[in-house]
């Protein structure tokens, strides 16, 4: 039940959506007005009166019920009170039927969204600079599952581009078959360096670079054989930290996939008289929309980055027919993906404006920014590995005597690496700090994974909540009740802004409220149907706050 959702329909405020009226609805900190307030100042200019007068008109519309048992206007305000012991009664018995699936809807029956994420580049090293695209775009699979879409998850790997005539150029002047099968991405990590550094020397290696990958379009053996061989080896090493991060595709259709796909996206521009050739390359031209062209083709033929996403964006209409399609890509694609989005528009196709490009902030390390020409590179796999290293350490020194601390210690430092990815909203720049992620104080997954703990160990010692009649709640008592209400608005909201961000942030500040309560309140008190109120909401909130980690990805633990 969502106090605010259901204060929103009852209103029924003409022109206005439901769910947005719910967004403008507060929870005033002091609560001797009202429980909830909506300030009424937005539907002042659509209205066109007072705030003051729009609050005396609705509340004179609005008839109490069992659950809003008083409506008040006041400046501006219109402020209601709910039956506490109702609602806590409702919700509680809701959570506890419901479980895993609280919070779950059925509002995206029906529509398939395809989530475009990760998407990384054959033989190159899975860095730091991934995670975000990785760990929001999995969220996002999971929050928008949750309430009913059906999500496709692709991974639109970079196997296509010059880099591999210079892998094979590489390969065949300093490695081997078995260098690269035991070295793996590390080897063609490290002769990818060595032919940049090589070609600054030689630049004919270039030319070679160029001649080979021709031979790979052309279908040329020997080339794609070794090409698949590098495509194999980073898929089998990314799948290694996909499993860790529990992230997971639907399709692996990538760059190259869409090799037979172009010409007749080139045959279509060229039709609707959208192409124009600009020193023997392909464009089409923006400039009335204040964009550079967006390149076709290049004065050799060749398809470029945008003609793939055009040929994909296609493809994925006619074979999912989306209601959606997102691209979970760093903001330095933004003008990217505003021109190619615009190409398709120009097309005349409608579903243009169903493409969302879902930018996010670059994530660094404490020491600085890097480069997979010069080697400079931070591994995902490292900072996950000393993560949970880092975590170890902390249980071995906190709690020696725990059973599994390995598993533990794995559940902690990955979980620490994600909802660290997934702290801030997604726009900002963040400085990966393992000490920060990995406070058991302030905003950060070993707290909320620890309340989790703290749930557990108190149901386990002072028992299952079994029936009660809601007690007159103290304040931590009601905090904590109406902070477990928000959770399925928090993930509409998470799911229609794109922003995991907001599910952590819910956990910490419910992981927050419990604290207080646990402080505030006895929970293994004398009073029987006290003590029972208390264990259901401790059972309760162990249930949300599962609920929140799972959509992000991060595993729980019992006891650490
Ligand atoms: N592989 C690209 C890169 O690393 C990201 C691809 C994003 N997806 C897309 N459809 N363009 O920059």
């Amino acid at each position: 039940m969502d106090c605010k959702q259901y204060i929103a329909e009852k209103l029924n405020i003409d022109g206005f959506d439901a769910g947005e009226v719910a967004g403008y609805i507060e929870t005033p900190p002091d609560t001797t007005l009202g429980d909830y307030a909506l300030p009424c100042f937005f539907l002042a200019k659509i209205l066109r009166s007072s705030p003051v007068k729009i609050a005396e008109t609705l509340k004179n519309n609005f008839t109490t019920d069992q659950v809003i048992t008083e409506v008040n206007a006041v400046g501006g305000y219109l402020n209601f009170k709910i039956n506490r012991a109702g609602f806590a009664k409702s919700l509680l018995s809701e959570i506890a039927e419901k479980g895993a699936k609280y919070g779950a809807d059925t509002l995206g029956e029906g529509k398939t969204i395809c989530i475009d994420y990760s998407s990384i580049n054959i033989a190159k090293p899975f860095h730091i600079g991934h995670l975000s695209t990785t760990v929001i775009g999995s969220a996002l699979c999971k929050i928008l599952r949750f309430l009913g879409y059906k999500v496709v998850g692709i991974n639109h790997l970079g196997d296509y581009g010059t880099q591999f005539g210079k892998l094979i150029v590489a390969y065949k002047l300093w490695s081997s078959r078995e260098q690269v099968i035991s070295g793996r991405l590390k080897e063609l990590t490290r002769i990818y360096v060595k032919f940049h550094e090589e070609a600054k020397l030689n630049p004919a290696l270039e030319d070679d670079a160029r001649h080979y990958f021709h031979l790979i379009e052309r279908g040329d053996k020997e080339s794609n054989e070794l090409f698949g061989l590098f495509k194999k080896i980073t898929l089998e090493e990314v799948d290694r930290i996909y499993k860790m991060l529990n992230v997971s595709f639907d399709s692996y259709a990538g760059e190259s996939f869409y090799n037979d796909k172009m010409a007749a996206v080139v045959e279509e521009l060229k039709e609707k008289n959208l192409l124009t050739i600009s020193d023997g390359a392909s464009i089409v031209n923006l400039d009335e929309y204040g964009m550079p062209p967006c390149l076709i083709l290049k004065s050799d033929g060749s398809s470029l980055y945008a003609t793939r996403d055009i040929a994909a964006a296609i493809y994925r209409k006619n074979t999912y027919d989306f209601h959606k399609c997102l691209y979970v890509v760093a903001y330095q694609q933004n003008l990217h993906f505003k021109q190619f989005f615009k190409v398709i528009e120009l097309m005349g196709r409608e579903w243009a404006k169903d493409l969302v490009h879902v930018a996010y902030g670059m994530v660094s390390l404490e020491s600085g920014s890097m480069s997979t020409r010069e080697g400079k590179v931070v591994l995902l796999e490292d900072v996950i590995n000393k993560t949970v290293e880092k975590a170890l350490k902390v249980i071995e020194e906190k709690n020696p005597a725990l059973k599994d601390k390995e598993r533990t210690a794995k559940a902690v430092g990955t979980g620490a690496v994600i909802f660290g990815a997934l702290s801030n909203n997604k726009i900002k720049d963040i400085v990966f700090s393992y000490d920060r992620v990995l406070s058991f104080e302030g905003e950060t997954c070993p707290y909320v994974q620890y309340t989790v703990t703290r749930c557990f160990s108190v149901l386990k010692k002072t028992g299952k909540p079994k029936d009660f009649t809601v007690p007159d709640m103290c304040e931590a008592e009601y905090a904590v009740i109406s902070e477990l209400g928000r959770f399925p608005s928090v993930i509409k909201s998470a799911a229609e802004k794109y922003e995991p961000s907001f599910i952590t942030r819910y956990a910490v500040d419910l992981a927050q409220t419990f604290s207080k309560f646990y402080i505030d309140c006895k929970i293994a008190c004398e009073d029987e149907n006290l003590r029972n109120f208390r264990l259901a909401i401790t059972d309760a909130v162990k249930t949300v706050l599962i609920n929140a980690l799972t959509l992000l990805g991060i595993d729980y633990v019992e006891e650490m």
